[in-house]
């Protein structure tokens, strides 16, 4: 008997950083429909000026794992020292731990945009900006969840973007705004431990909570 599909609440309730990740390579079609589904996201303007680059070629990975290791291993010791508290402190070991193994995973899926970052822009031509690739990246994950596989949304690569580019060939009109590892999990589906949604909620005036 083939299993039930899984529900798009289960999903959502149970995506999260997924950095244990099996050698296993993710099947071609999976990636395909990832990708897909990404490409159902919202834009603005419904410009779609995204684009995705797959790397699974071993190779590429190490070089890419590469960077991302020595960013980490410079800049996430500092933070691990800064953390306001434990649980914070647990976020950055666990992604200096994973630095470490970034270029053994599987697949990779490195969320392009075109245009160059807009540092020094407006709050609003950001918020756009960036507005107009994480909903894609989001649909991504949630779109890996529903097929059993793991992903983890990261950013750090930006500080050396440039690296990034060159290993892929990405065209000096796009950037990079995130690399999501995908692969098959080690780690167990969970929910994961956010806030209530009450303490975030304010009914019809900022304080009123209920
Ligand atoms: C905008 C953004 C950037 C992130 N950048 C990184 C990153 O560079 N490296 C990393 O290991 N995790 C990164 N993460 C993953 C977060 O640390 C993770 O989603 C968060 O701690 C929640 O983890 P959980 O879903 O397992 O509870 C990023 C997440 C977001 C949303």
């Amino acid at each position: 008997m083939s299993e039930a599909p899984l529900s798009l609440h289960d999903a959502i309730y149970t995506l999260r950083a997924m950095r244990r990740l099996k050698p296993d390579p993710v099947p071609e079609e999976d990636l395909r429909y990832v990708i897909d589904a990404a490409t159902q996201a919202a834009s603005g303007e419904n410009t779609q000026s995204w684009a995705f680059v797959v790397v699974t070629d071993a190779e590429k990975r190490k070089r890419i794992g590469d960077v991302y290791r020595q960013l980490a291993e410079t800049g996430i010791p500092s933070l691990i020292e800064a953390a306001a508290d434990e649980s914070e402190a647990r976020v950055y070991r666990h992604a200096l731990r994973f630095a470490g193994r970034f270029g053994d995973v599987p697949a990779m899926i490195v969320c392009c945009l075109r245009g160059p970052h807009p540092t020094g822009e407006s709050a609003t031509a950001q918020a756009t900006w960036y507005g107009s690739i994480l909903p894609s990246v989001q649909n991504l994950m949630l779109a890996a969840r529903s097929r059993g596989l793991g992903t983890v949304l990261t950013t750090m690569h930006i500080f050396s973007e440039a690296d990034i580019k060159r290993v892929l060939g990405i065209p000096d009109e796009f950037s990079t705004v995130a690399i999501i590892p995908i692969g098959y999990p080690e780690g167990e589906w969970r929910q994961p431990v956010r806030k209530p949604s009450g303490e975030v909620t304010h009914w019809n005036e900022w304080g009123i909570q209920r």
